[in-house]
Formats: C-alpha cells, structure tokens, sequence
C-alpha cells in the first residue's frame, strides 16, 4: 500500500500557495492514495526568530484549516509534529549521515541565512539542520510520496540521498521516497512581487492571499496584483510572470473547466477582465474552507482529540523503524 506523507510549518497564516500547491491535492487525493500522514511540523517553526504564543496560537490554527480544507480524521493521519519523538530521534541519526557541505548547499538555508544576516539577526544551526529533520519526517513513516509544491523539491532530493546512503552502510531501513507535484500552481507566485514565491512570512502582505481573508480583500488583493508591460493576455511565464501566474491561479481554481493557463489566456483581451474572473474563482474556492474553519473552530476540543488521536496512530506506525534504525547503526536496543 502506497504510504504518503506530507507536512506544513505554523509559521504563519496559511497562504493561497501552500492550499493550491499542497494541501488542496493531500485533501482530494493524496488522502485517499494509500496511508497518508499530515503534519503540523511545528518544529520546524523554531528554526527562525518566533514567537512561542504565536506558534502555538498558528499550530491549532493550521490543523484546523487542514480539517476544514477536508482531511478527514477517519481516512488519513492528522498528527503535530512536536507529539511524536521519533522525528528527533531519527533526526539525529540522519544529521550523523548527512554533510556539512549538503547542509549549506540548501536554497532556503542559503536565502533564509542571508536575509537573517542581512537584518544583523543571528542564524539559528537549526536553520542548518532543518532539512536533515524534514528527512527524518518522511524517513520515519516509510513514504513512498511526498507531495509537496515546486520549493520543497530540493529537500526531498535531499532526503533520497540520506535514505540511499544509510541503507548502503548500514543495510536496508529506509524506503526512498519522491516528491509529487501538482500539475499547475506548483509555485504560485506574490501577487505584488510575482519573480518570488507566494510566502506565509512575507513582510508585505498585499501580494499574499490569505486562506481565511475576506472576500473583500481577497479582491482587492488580486485587483491589485502587478501585472507586466505589454498590452494582450498571454500566458509567457518568463516573459510576463505577473500574467502568468493569474493565469495559472485560475488554471488550478478550476477557471475554463480544466484548461491549461495558455489556453485560458486565449479567452481574454484585458488585464482587468482576467483579475475579476481569477478573484471570483479563488473567492469559491475557499468559501468553503473558510465556512468550515468557523465551524471547527468553535469546537477546540475536536480538533484537540483529532490531534491526540493522530499522534498515538503515527507513534505506533514510526517507533518500529527508528528502533531499526538505532540497532542498525550499532546503538545498544532499549531492550
Ligand atoms: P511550508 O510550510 O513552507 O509549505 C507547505 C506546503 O505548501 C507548499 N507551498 C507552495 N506551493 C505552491 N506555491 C507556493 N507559493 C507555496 N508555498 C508553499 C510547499 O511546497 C509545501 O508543500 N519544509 C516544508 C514542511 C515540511 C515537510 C516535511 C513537507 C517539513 N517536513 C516533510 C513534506 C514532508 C515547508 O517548509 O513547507
């Protein structure tokens, strides 16, 4: 049986790009794949500058979206990263197979550790070793599939090499697993800034869409997005990038009943009449994620037992492999 898991950081409010990206296809499909593991990876969160009530205030936040978005409690896993040891526990062994020289090659280490320099701020080393604990995340469960969006890639190519690496000196523990993508929306894009990713940490909001915005700003915010010189709707994403990813936006919100972004883009002659369509179409699609979270969020004691539950299930589905893991590399069993 095909085993998936997939995680998300509490860092901030959850983005239109981590529901287009990743977590609208864990809902509609990924859950359904197999046996499918989702996290609030919590841990994760520590590895910048944070605030702890913050944190704790975004990680029931964000398990209560992925409810609301429909995982379903009765069909996959919905655990929090921090409730379950095995993840550090197998996080130390990988940190003893990766490189120091792996480590620093990492995109998001390089672009996260340079602007923390650039504000005079110190880099946490847990900022370094993050993408061994993201490895140890999936290692642990046995994944076959990580679907995640387009920036992820390079640490589940990271994750590989650790798996591969430690079942050939210490002989077969770990399953290899592959990332999954998303045929469109794989990297949505900042409504204001469309050269960088649609981030939950930007300091700017304008060009980020909120899953739980208003509708009201929901529009605004697209109305406004930064379109590019040159008059016509084409669908260029090197050329026209701001065009490109409304185009993809209502691609993937299911704009034109399926098309493609470049077929869509044959249907419109201005830029205005595209971002009424593509703020009508987002408005749908999260109508009902939104209605859904004030229903649940009402009720903190379901998604609590949601959680605990969750956590027992993925303790029970990781202990084995990392007590393997641990003999494997000539630990002494706990008996
Ligand atoms: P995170 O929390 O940044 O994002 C969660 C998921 O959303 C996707 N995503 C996007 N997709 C398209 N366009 C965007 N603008 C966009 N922004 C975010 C991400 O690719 C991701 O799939 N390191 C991970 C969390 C993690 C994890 C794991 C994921 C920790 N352990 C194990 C998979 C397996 C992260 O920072 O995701």
């Amino acid at each position: 049986m095909t085993r998936v898991f997939s995680g998300i950081k509490p860092t901030g409010h959850m983005t239109l790009g981590n529901y287009l990206g990743a977590v609208r296809q864990w809902a509609e499909v990924d859950q359904y794949r197999g046996e499918a593991l989702f996290s609030v990876v919590d841990l994760h969160a520590l590895t910048v500058e944070h605030e702890p009530a913050r944190v704790l205030r975004l990680s029931r936040q964000v398990a209560t979206l992925l409810l609301a978005a429909g995982l379903d409690p009765a069909v996959c896993t919905l655990f929090v990263q921090s409730h379950v040891d095995e993840h550090v526990r197998l996080s130390y062994l990988l940190e003893c197979t990766a490189t120091d020289g792996e480590m620093r090659r990492m995109i998001q280490y390089r672009e996260k550790g340079a602007r923390a320099r650039a504000a005079g701020e110190s880099v946490r080393l847990s900022l370094l070793t993050y993408p061994v604990l993201m490895a140890a995340d999936i290692l642990a469960y046995g994944a076959d599939e990580v679907p995640v969006g387009d920036d992820q890639t390079q640490h589940v190519e990271l994750t590989r090499d650790l798996a591969v690496r430690f079942n050939q000196r210490y002989g077969q523990t770990f399953v290899v697993p592959r990332a999954v993508k998303p045929e469109v929306a794989a990297r949505v894009m900042d409504l204001q800034d469309p050269a960088s990713k649609m981030g939950k940490t930007t300091a700017g909001t304008g060009g980020v869409v909120f899953l739980l915005d208003e509708p009201e700003v929901v529009r605004k915010k697209v109305m406004r997005a930064v379109t590019d010189s040159g008059s016509g709707v084409e669908y260029d994403p090197v050329g026209r990038p701001g065009v490109a990813n409304l185009l993809e936006i209502l691609a993937a919100c299911g704009g034109g009943d399926g098309s493609g972004p470049a077929v869509l883009a044959e249907g419109y002659a201005t830029y205005g009449a595209l971002k009424r369509d593509v703020a009508d179409a987002v408005v749908e699609v999260l109508r009902p994620v939104r209605e859904r979270h004030a229903e649940l969020a009402a009720d903190a004691g379901y998604v609590d037992g949601v959680l605990r539950e969750g956590a027992e299930r993925a303790r029970g589905m990781a202990r084995g492999r990392v007590d393997g893991a641990y003999r494997a590399v000539g630990l002494m069993g706990r008996g």
